[in-house]
């Protein structure tokens, strides 16, 4: 069975971020996907220090809960963010996680990038927010994950904004554009 890596880039458990990401997860077992929520609230993940000691030791020099994951973002065939909007762009906790993201990549002497991410991904980018025209606003956040995914060698990535969660999650038309984008891009 294939991977789905799930990445909740939200302090809360049991928010509106993870909501989605169970609906999504619902939604691709039937596709022959199964899937791990990594909760980044509950673990400690240190900013990067910018030292270049990985560039050197060939793995990020900083041993804390971000250690497993490397492993983990490797095997997986497939990688998905979800993450709340906290003023205007993700939060600190997913851009810390993406920041510690950069022990897999290596400069090569043509100046192009070797990028240590295992095989190639399909990915999904779930964008949340409260106000109900932020799929109007955000577009910014939503581009700029979804080149990160593209930088560690995703194509058929699924991409959207979820405005208005003060309402709930579940029956929004933007969640549901979203799933089928994600039926779209697995099958590809
Ligand atoms: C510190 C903070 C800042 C926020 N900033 C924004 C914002 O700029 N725009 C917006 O639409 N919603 C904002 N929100 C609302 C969240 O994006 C929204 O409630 C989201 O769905 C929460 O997701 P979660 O339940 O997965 O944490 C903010 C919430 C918090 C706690």
């Amino acid at each position: 069975m294939k991977k789905m890596l799930m990445i909740n880039g939200s302090p809360r458990e049991n928010g509106s971020s993870a909501e989605i990401l169970n609906i999504i997860a619902d939604k691709i077992s039937g596709m022959g996907y199964g899937s791990e929520i990594i909760n980044l609230g509950k673990l400690k993940i240190s900013h990067c220090r910018g030292c270049m000691g990985c560039k050197k030791a060939g793995k990020c020099v900083i041993d804390d809960d971000m250690t497993p994951l490397y492993g983990k973002l490797q095997d997986a065939d497939a990688l998905a963010f979800a993450v709340p909007i906290y003023f205007s762009t993700e939060t600190g906790l997913l851009k810390n996680f993406i920041d510690r993201l950069y022990a897999l990549m290596n400069r090569r002497g043509d100046g192009t990038w070797d990028v240590k991410f295992g095989k190639p991904k399909k990915g999904v980018v779930a964008v949340n927010c409260g106000a109900p025209d932020g799929n109007m606003l955000y577009h910014g956040t939503m581009t700029h994950l979804t080149v990160v995914l593209g930088t560690f060698g995703a194509s058929d990535i699924a991409a959207g904004i979820i405005p208005g969660t003060h309402s709930g999650v579940k029956g929004s038309p933007f969640l549901g554009s979203l799933l089928d984008d994600v039926e779209f891009q697995l099958s590809l």
